[in-house]
C-alpha cells in the first residue's frame, strides 16, 4: 500500500513549514516522536499554525492523523520532541490541563453526544471542568443565541437531532471552554452533503469571527484543503507533502492520490 506514495520526493524540512504560518505561530510541534506504546507512529513530525490559521491534515487511512491531534491533546506516549503554545511548553500537560489552561479543545471522530440529556444539558457539560459554573451559563447562552438549530431544541434530548445537529452540538459543547485551539477529527464523516456544508461554514465562522485556531483531519481531502489555509499530506508519521489549502488542491500528486483526478 506505501509504494503509491514513494513517488512523492522530498519531505518538507521545518523552515518550509515554518514559511506556511509566518505572522506569530501560536501552536508549534518540534520534531515529535510519539505512538501508543512503545510503538513509534509519528517520526520527527514538525507544525506550525499561527493565530486564527486553519490546517488540514490528510493522508491514507492508518497514516497517524489522529494520532497527531491525540498527540496534541495528549492521549499518546511521547517518547521525544516538544509542543508549544505561544512559545511555551506544553508537552507533557495532561488533557484537563490543556483544556483549562492553555485552551485547547479536541473534538471527538465519533458520536459522543449524551442522548437523554437535552441540547442544553450537553452544552452544559462542555464546561463542566470551569471553576465557574457561571461562565458556562454565560457561553451557553450566547451559543443558544447564536445557533437557531440548537435553540430550537434546548429542552428536548439530544437523541431527537438530525446528524448534523448533533455535529453542530458537538462543536458547540467544545466552545464552552472558549478554547483557542479546536482539534476537529474528520467533521463531515457520515453526513449528508447539505450538513457538510454547514459544519464547514461554522467551522468557517469560528476560524474568522471567532479568531480559533483549527487543526482537522478530513477524510473528504477536497473540502478539506477547500476550507483550510495549510495541508500536510501526511504518509507513514511523517509529512509528505505541504502547501498552502489551495496550493495542495492543485497539485497533480495530491489530485492523483487522494482527490480521485
Ligand atoms: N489507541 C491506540 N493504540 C494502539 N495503536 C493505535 C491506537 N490508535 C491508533 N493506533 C495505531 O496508530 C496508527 C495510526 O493511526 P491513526 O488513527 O492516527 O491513523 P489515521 O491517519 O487517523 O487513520 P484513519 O484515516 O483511518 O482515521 C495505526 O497503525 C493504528 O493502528
Ligand atoms: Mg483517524
Amino acid at each position: 500500500m506505501s509504494n503509491q506514495y514513494e513517488v512523492l520526493g522530498k519531505a518538507p524540512v521545518a523552515e518550509d513549514l515554518k514559511k506556511l504560518s509566518p505572522s506569530n505561530v501560536h501552536l508549534n510541534i518540534k520534531n515529535l516522536n510519539a505512538g501508543y506504546g512503545k510503538m513509534e507512529i509519528l517520526h520527527n513530525f514538525d507544525l506550525f499554525v499561527s493565530k486564527a490559521q486553519s490546517l488540514c491534515l490528510i493522508g491514507p487511512n492508518g497514516a497517524g492523523k489522529s494520532t497527531i491531534l491525540h498527540s496534541i491533546y495528549g492521549f499518546t506516549n511521547i517518547f521525544s520532541g516538544k509542543i508549544e503554545i505561544d512559545g511555551k511548553e506544553i508537552t507533557n500537560l495532561t488533557p484537563a490541563e490543556k483544556l483549562k489552561s492553555v485552551g485547547i479543545a479536541y473534538i471527538l471522530q465519533d458520536n459522543s453526544v449524551f442522548p437523554d440529556m437535552t441540547v442544553e444539558e450537553n452544552l452544559l457539560m462542555g464546561g463542566y471542568i470551569k471553576d465557574k459554573t457561571e461562565e458556562s451559563f454565560q457561553e451557553a447562552k450566547r451559543i443558544l443565541e447564536k445557533y437557531e438549530r440548537l435553540r430550537n431544541r434546548r429542552n428536548q434530548p439530544a437523541k431527537v437531532l438530525s446528524g448534523g445537529e448533533r455535529r453542530l452540538l458537538e462543536i458547540s459543547r467544545a466552545l464552552v471552554m472558549k478554547p483557542s485551539v479546536l482539534l476537529v477529527d474528520e467533521p463531515s464523516i457520515g453526513l449528508e452533503p447539505k450538513y457538510i456544508e454547514m459544519v464547514f461554514e461554522i467551522l468557517d465562522d469560528l476560524q474568522k469571527n471567532e479568531k480559533k485556531t483549527i487543526i482537522l483531519v478530513e477524510q473528504n481531502a477536497k473540502k478539506g484543503l477547500e476550507f483550510a489555509d495549510i495541508g500536510y499530506v501526511l504518509v507513514s508519521g511523517q509529512t509528505a507533502i505541504a502547501g498552502k489549502g489551495d496550493e495542495l488542491l492543485e497539485n497533480p500528486d495530491v489530485g492523483r492520490l487522494f482527490l480521485g483526478g
